[in-house]
């Protein structure tokens, strides 16, 4: 990923706060922005995840997981279209929007290597550890004829440590975003198998 400085640390407008998109607005969005379908897939699975974590992990009720959600769907949202201008151009038009603005900052924070801004809260210290690791492992799920039924931990463990498989995500950044997070790298992992499979 080249690296796009934000060249700030804060996001958006706090008089903002509690002011989200709907799944359906967000989906319009990333329709209208993303035309790769893979690219969309891998937003949606990272949302999934996300959301799944708040729920279950962060006992979040369902507004604080929408916006957990939201930030995982639209991360990459400007990717395709404006490559050297990436993240940049989806806060713009999330403050434009009026947006919440620990949505905004989540996203910011999704590479800190990339954008400089470092992942502070629970929800962005979570992004940045599931976004390389889920895409990482639907990788690993496509190369298998059963997909991600009985793909185990282990085997992504094996497949992290060959520099070959999937050589395009960066082994750094996911050990970086696990040191800055309780949960171990398995649990992580795991987690991220059994909520993103589902996802279509
Ligand atoms: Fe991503």
């Amino acid at each position: 990923m080249p690296t796009h400085q934000l060249g700030r640390s804060n996001f958006g407008d706090t008089k903002n706060s509690g002011k989200l998109l709907t799944i359906e607005e967000a989906s319009q969005l990333l329709n209208e922005w993303v035309s790769n379908e893979k690219l969309r897939l891998h937003m949606k699975q990272v949302a999934a995840v996300m959301k799944a974590w708040a729920l279950e992990i962060e006992n979040a009720d369902e507004k604080s997981a929408l916006k957990w959600e939201l930030a995982g769907l639209l991360h990459d949202a400007d990717w395709e279209k404006y490559p050297d201008d990436h993240c940049n151009i989806i806060i713009e038009e999330l403050e434009k929007r009026n947006i919440d603005p620990e949505v905004i900052r989540c996203i910011a924070s999704h590479g800190p290597r990339y954008f400089g801004v470092e992942p502070q809260t629970s929800m962005e210290k979570m992004i940045y550890a599931f976004d390389e690791l889920s895409g990482f492992i639907h990788a690993a799920a496509l190369i298998r004829p059963t997909g991600y039924e009985g793909l185990e931990v282990k085997s992504v463990l094996k497949r992290l440590k060959s520099p070959a498989f999937a050589p395009q995500v960066s082994r750094e950044d996911i050990q970086d975003a696990i040191s800055r997070i309780d949960p171990s790298l398995e649990e992580i992992i795991q987690f991220i198998i059994d909520h993103q499979k589902g996802v279509v």
